[in-house]
């Protein structure tokens, strides 16, 4: 089954920098300003997601700037509060202005060994909190290789998304397989549109055709200057989810814009 591509043009798109533990090299406030010199449409959300103790400082600057941008944690605790060292919980995020969250993440799940479903219980915590959660998911290689990636990516979706009302909140997919994230090596775009008609056959049988028609499905997975148009002309991918790049105001805006070109 694939979407086409009048249905996506009802999707709105989006392009998430996740700045994972860096910063900018010229410093938050001139990113910002650089920033608020694109023009940003209505119909591509743009999000920033810094290292936690940036959210707030993050929302001030982008407000100061008149950005039009979403305020995005990396990650988010499974639990509300009590005894848990290191982690921050959903209501905490909230509290610092942010709107969403990433969870999931492949550096999450595969350096820190978090469960589906700690996902999942992640993704419930921020949906709870008012916050969207970006639910990441992606095969490694040797799944690919073994050619069984819509089994793995099922039953990833499925585990992740468990118990989550998917009518309710507003949630975005990431799809960003394993073997393309800061490697340099992206997903060809016939991959990438492929394997994003697959997540959302998957999305369609966990639960319904309205929901798989409506969730956007981003690409990441190193996604730059140079392939970004490419990228986003594949059927179906509704915006990226960008690292690296995105620390480069520079290098972001040609991905903003490469997406934006689509409409
Ligand atoms: P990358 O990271 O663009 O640096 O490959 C993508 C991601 O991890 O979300």
């Amino acid at each position: 089954m694939r979407r086409n591509t009048e249905e996506g043009r009802l999707r709105r798109k989006h392009v998430i920098g996740n700045w994972k533990m860096n910063l900018p090299a010229v410093g938050m406030d001139h990113y910002l300003k650089a920033l608020s010199e694109w023009s940003i449409s209505d119909s591509v959300s743009l999000t920033v997601a810094p290292p936690f103790p940036f959210l707030s400082e993050l929302r001030a600057d982008a407000d100061l700037h008149n950005l039009e941008c979403d305020v995005a944690a990396q990650n988010c605790s499974d639990r509300p509060f009590g005894a848990f060292t290191g982690e921050v919980s959903a209501a905490m995020v909230k509290l610092t202005g942010a709107s969403r969250v990433i969870v999931g993440h492949s550096e999450r799940r595969t350096i820190f060994g978090e469960s589906d479903a700690e996902v999942a219980a992640s993704a419930v915590s921020a949906a709870l909190e008012g916050l969207a959660p970006i639910v990441c998911i992606g095969e490694p290689l040797w799944i690919r290789e073994e050619g069984s990636v819509y089994e793995f990516l099922r039953s990833q979706l499925q585990a992740s998304l468990n118990d989550f009302d998917a009518d309710a909140n507003e949630l975005v997919l990431a799809y960003e397989p394993i073997w393309a994230i800061g490697t340099g090596r992206n997903a060809t775009p016939e991959i990438a549109s492929e394997t994003i008609g697959t997540v959302r056959e998957c999305l369609a049988r966990v639960y319904s055709d309205a929901v798989a028609a409506r969730v956007p499905i981003l690409y990441g997975g190193s996604v730059s200057p140079e392939n970004a148009a490419e990228l986003a002309a594949g059927d179906g991918v509704d915006g990226f989810l960008v690292g690296g790049a995105s620390l480069d105001a520079a290098a972001f805006r040609v991905i903003y814009e490469a997406v934006a070109a689509r409409l």
